[in-house]
């Protein structure tokens, strides 16, 4: 059965983390609030908790997990060493959503966190729930994105429950997450450039303050990309909605918008029940579709911590066909596009 800790109330909070940590401590698996999206967690050195991760997710074996730690010093004994830009990285991110990949001491962990690579992804959450939960747990704790493979992540305890109730030991509910796209993961090259594994909720405009030189992992561009990407993770049609999406794009809101209607009403000719995903600079009328929004073209934070929930509200309308105006790949923008992009299976149109 599954236990549920609320750490909403600051009152209860203590104990309730007291106890979700003796669960993982003991080998158990416990979903759990980060800045960016729930976790569901595990002692990184327990094989059999980190494979109850993967059955309970259905997650291909070949994914890596990424390593969650509340103190620095918790990283000496995971990884081999630490370059100085990647201190300095940790010094101006951490805690936060920036994931480093790095050499992993052999034997430190369970070999199905890293699946068989010889680097692990580690950061430190900026959420104080998370934090305590780590340090109550007394290990590092391996924990993927809480939703059943293949659907949006979660950013609320609620929808942990809808995917993994039943599968996991718990949940500890500590309100919605803030950020709403996952971490950025990221590798420092030996020739102190910074390349981009995965876009997410540290910007590449961010990381340039630190550094000189971040590129974008060449097989995140899209369609043209031919390389595997290096974040195993990347290359699965992740977030999918079950209705069938495209990204619809172009220079004008107003021709963007024409197309988008005329494409709507020959689908509903088809039959489908269709559905937008909008910005609020565009004020168009879709009759017939659920329209939901991302929120302002000019405040794409919002878009971020907005967007998974509105892919689950498609699926709960059982929507079947769903155009999605795409945004600027500045600042998290980036980190929307990808997401949405994959949502999409690469389906991409431009007016
Ligand atoms: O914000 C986040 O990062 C969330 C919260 C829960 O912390 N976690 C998360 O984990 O998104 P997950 O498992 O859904 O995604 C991990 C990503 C995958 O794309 C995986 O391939 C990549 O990180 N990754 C993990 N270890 C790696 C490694 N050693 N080398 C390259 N990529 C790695
Ligand atoms: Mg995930």
């Amino acid at each position: 059965s599954m236990q549920r800790w609320s750490a909403i109330e600051p009152n209860i909070a203590g104990s309730a983390l007291q106890e979700a940590g003796a669960v993982l401590a003991s080998g158990g698996i416990v979903a759990f609030p980060t800045e960016t999206v729930y976790g569901l967690g595990a002692d990184a050195r327990n094989t059999s908790a980190v494979e109850a991760v993967f059955a309970a997710k259905g997650r291909p074996s070949d994914n890596p997990l990424i390593v969650h730690i509340s103190q620095q010093n918790q990283l000496d004994s995971i990884v081999q060493r630490v370059l100085p830009l990647e201190q300095q990285l940790m010094n101006t991110f951490w805690p936060g959503p920036l994931t480093l990949v790095m050499p992993v001491i052999e034997g430190a962990l369970s070999p199905r966190v890293t699946a068989g690579l010889d680097t692990v992804g580690v950061r430190m959450p900026d959420h104080p729930v998370a934090l305590d939960l780590i340090t109550a747990a007394d290990c590092p704790l391996a924990a993927p994105s809480a939703n059943r493979s293949g659907r949006p992540s979660p950013t609320t305890a609620a929808h942990v429950a809808d995917d993994l109730a039943g599968r996991i030991n718990g949940i500890v509910d500590g309100g919605s997450a803030g950020v709403g796209v996952e971490s950025t993961v990221i590798q420092v090259e030996e020739d102190g450039r910074i390349l981009i594994l995965r876009p997410g909720g540290i910007t590449r405009e961010q990381l340039l303050t630190v550094a000189d030189r971040v590129e974008l992992d060449p097989a995140l561009s899209g369609v043209a990309a031919e390389t595997a990407p290096r974040a195993p993770g990347m290359k699965y049609t992740h977030y999918a909605p079950k209705g069938s999406m495209s990204i619809v794009t172009g220079e004008h809101m107003n021709e963007v918008a024409a197309f988008m209607q005329e494409q709507l009403i020959a689908a509903q000719a088809r039959g489908e029940r269709t559905g937008v995903l909008v910005f609020d600079e565009d004020n168009t009328v879709y009759e017939g579709s659920l329209r939901l929004t991302l929120g302002s073209l000019s405040h794409l934070e919002e878009a971020a911590s907005r967007l998974y929930s509105q892919l689950r509200e498609f699926d709960e309308a059982e929507i079947t066909f769903i155009l999605a105006q795409g945004c600027a790949e500045q600042g998290v923008g980036l980190a929307v596009m990808n997401r949405l992009y994959k949502a999409a299976g690469g389906q991409f149109i431009r007016v």
